[in-house]
């Protein structure tokens, strides 16, 4: 049984005292939740406020990007070892708005995934094809082009501490959630690209979030797809009883 996985993207949102009056919600209303993983990844500039007062909790903190050099001279970056320094213990990468706004490639995140593993915190890959893949039928393809070329040179003992999150690009921030049915069949097929890989075991060890338009009203049909061990969440995300209602929906 794969432990569910939910975690928070706020994304490029909130202010400082915004975002610790969220901690602070989530610290108090998620103090019991035994059934479910649960983090939270502020913007870089609120990471260690949160990160303080979430010590200890059972909610964990993630950045939403990094650089996979060590500490020196790279202007405007941000390194693993700061991020472990405040106690970070998840990055998100590859997410779609890092790949299509900023021009990340899969190399380029295939180096961070690399150097995240290897501080021994937990890489949250993001994949997804965007509207028109979709409808053109590259659905497979683009996950799979995305999946091979963000994980290459992984050990099988490291893709076991990966988390995938499946985000198809035309759900996110949309409205336009994929239906159970789209999702799940996204989701085994990447589960295949893990066996097919990285073997069985691992293929049945790797968590897989969902993420694109996921609320507390949809969560629940998401959630309780087989292959689907979580979400990662976007807008709501940003209010304590959004997001606790997703968790709710994990149990
Ligand atoms: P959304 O974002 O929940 O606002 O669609 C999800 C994500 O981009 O991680």
């Amino acid at each position: 049984m794969r432990r569910p996985f939910i975690a928070g993207n706020w994304k490029m949102n909130l202010d400082r005292a915004a975002a610790v009056a969220l901690a602070e919600g989530l610290k108090e209303k998620a103090a019991g939740v035994d059934y479910a993983d649960i983090a939270v990844c502020p913007p870089f500039v609120y990471l260690d406020a949160v990160a303080q007062v979430l010590k200890g909790t059972n909610v964990g903190v993630g950045a939403q990007d990094c650089y996979f050099e060590g500490n020196g001279a790279f202007t405007g970056e941000v390194s693993v070892e700061m991020l472990q320094d405040i106690g970070c213990q998840y990055v998100i990468l590859g997410h779609s708005e890092r790949r299509h706004i900023i021009g990340e490639d899969n190399e380029l995140t295939n180096k961070k995934v690399k150097a995240v593993l290897a501080a021994g915190l937990i890489p949250i890959l993001c994949i997804g094809e965007m509207l028109e893949q979709r409808e053109a039928g590259q659905t497979d393809d683009i996950n799979a082009e995305q999946f091979f070329g963000s994980l290459a040179g992984l050990t099988a003992d490291e893709m076991k501490k990966v988390v995938i999150a499946y985000e198809p690009v035309w759900a996110i921030g949309t409205g336009k959630v994929a239906t159970p049915q789209q999702a799940e069949e996204v989701h085994a097929n990447v589960r295949k690209l893990i066996e097919s890989r990285f073997g069985k075991e691992v293929a049945d060890a790797v968590r897989i979030q969902y993420g694109g338009s996921m609320k507390p009203d949809n969560a629940k049909d998401l959630l309780g797809q087989a292959d689907i061990d979580g979400g990662l969440i976007g807008g709501a995300a940003l209010k304590v009883d959004s997001f606790m209602g997703i968790i709710e929906a994990a149990k």
